[in-house]
């Protein structure tokens, strides 16, 4: 006879193990030492013992929610940059002008590692509330060694604090510091010779991302970066085709990357590239929103070329001011016609994938067991109520973190 610590009854399950929901009616979950021991029909049960049990009643069991973009960890806001938006600015010309991404660096750099963590607990805070497990954040406002690490300690700080899992990404490519204005390859030397193999050594990234746009780093200068990357064993992604086409998604394809993020801009032969690769395409609505942005990525070409699509919150100062994944699989439906079949994918299974994390993302055992029980008549309205929150419980690995 099985021994588990705990069995979940009653319940509906959306597994998200293969393509679809995965439903099953009027299921059961054993659960031992963090993991799902077993999932099935209750009929089809096999002889247990838990040391305890607890009926759903009729709840719809998920896998706990991954948000895989998010740029959690900065201090201060740029709601005023915002409102210049709302009056014609552009985004790029506020960043021109020494504003955007420089003006939080500014004011991350000025913060204790005590300030930027309370101000990143509430946003975490929330995504925990509605349901996510998993998230991962990256560095990227610090842009000198000190103030990446300090970022990346805090993420790493977070994840302790929380008992959700931090996945960490070293972002130094993010945009040109002041101080290296006009010397873009200089800041490339640093973050190569310098910041990477320090994160390396103090085990603080489990990835690198860069920022491909002429705002920022040119094709071949995010190359050099991945190049050290690979070579250090970490693996890459990609903040890729946002603003303009600048060959994003195959630069991320050829270095092999988890993923490659916003893909507005991608034409046909990203999408092919992206597919070949096996990487992951990771869409970010909330960007897209507040940055009033007009082209869509190409869902039905990635689609069609069965490249994985996941979906994140992107949460940060600048365009996504977003720490709702609920509110982002709402915006992924209706403003890149995603199913909601599609969304939860995009927030599970698919994200898994953009994080490199085969132990999670499905109901299936083997798996952790992350889950989410949510008082609802069917999964399709996770992505349909827009400021509600379902949720009823939440385990991370095994223990019941809410209520
Ligand atoms: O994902 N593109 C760069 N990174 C962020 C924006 C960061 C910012 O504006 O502060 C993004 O959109
Ligand atoms: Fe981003």
């Amino acid at each position: 006879m099985r021994a588990w610590d705990l069995l979940l009854t009653e319940a509906n399950a959306a597994t998200m193990a293969g393509d679809g929901y995965g439903i099953i009616d009027n299921a059961s979950i054993g659960i031992a030492a963090g993991n799902i021991a077993w999932i099935g029909a209750t009929a089809e049960m096999p002889p247990a013992s838990a040391r305890k049990t607890r009926s759903m009643e009729g709840r719809w069991l998920t896998p706990a929610l991954i948000d895989c973009h998010t740029h959690l960890v900065f201090a201060g806001n740029r709601a005023a940059e915002f409102e210049q938006r709302l009056q014609g600015a552009s985004y790029e010309t506020i960043a021109r002008a020494g504003g955007g991404i420089m003006s939080t660096v500014n004011a991350t750099r000025a913060a204790d590692a005590g300030t930027l963590l309370a101000q990143a607990w509430t946003r975490l805070s929330h995504l925990k509330k509605e349901g996510s497990a998993t998230l991962e954040i990256k560095s990227g406002y610090g842009l000198n060694i000190e103030t990446e690490i300090r970022l990346l300690e805090v993420a790493r700080g977070l994840a302790a604090e929380s008992g959700m899992t931090v996945s960490t990404t070293f972002l130094g490519a993010h945009a040109i510091p002041v101080e290296y204005r006009g010397k873009a390859d200089d800041y490339i030397d640093l973050v190569c010779r310098e910041m990477l193999p320090a994160i390396r050594e103090r085990q603080l990234a489990d990835a690198v991302d860069a920022y491909c746009e002429p705002i920022a780093f040119s094709a071949e200068q995010v190359a050099r970066v991945f190049e050290k990357a690979s070579s250090l064993g970490l693996p890459v992604k990609l903040h890729a085709d946002q603003l303009c086409n600048s060959g994003g998604a195959e630069l991320a394809a050829a270095f092999g990357a988890l993923s490659a993020d916003h893909l507005e801009y991608t034409d046909d032969q990203g999408v092919k590239a992206l597919a070949d690769a096996g990487t992951v395409a990771v869409l970010l609505p909330g960007a897209f929103l507040t940055l009033g942005e007009t082209t869509q990525p190409p869902v039905d070409a990635l689609r069609d070329a069965g490249v994985p699509i996941a979906i994140a919150t992107d949460c940060n100062p600048g365009t996504s001011p977003v720490c709702s994944i609920r509110t982002t699989m709402t915006l992924a439906t209706s403003l890149f016609r995603l199913t909601p079949a599609e969304c939860l994918a995009g927030v599970t299974r698919n994200a898994a994938r953009a994080l490199g994390l085969d132990d999670r993302g499905t109901l299936e055992a083997g798996k952790r067991a992350d889950l989410a029980a949510w008082d609802i008549g069917h999964p399709q309205e996770l992505s349909y109520w827009i400021g509600t929150n379902e949720l009823a419980e939440l385990y991370i690995g095994g223990e019941r973190h809410i209520p």
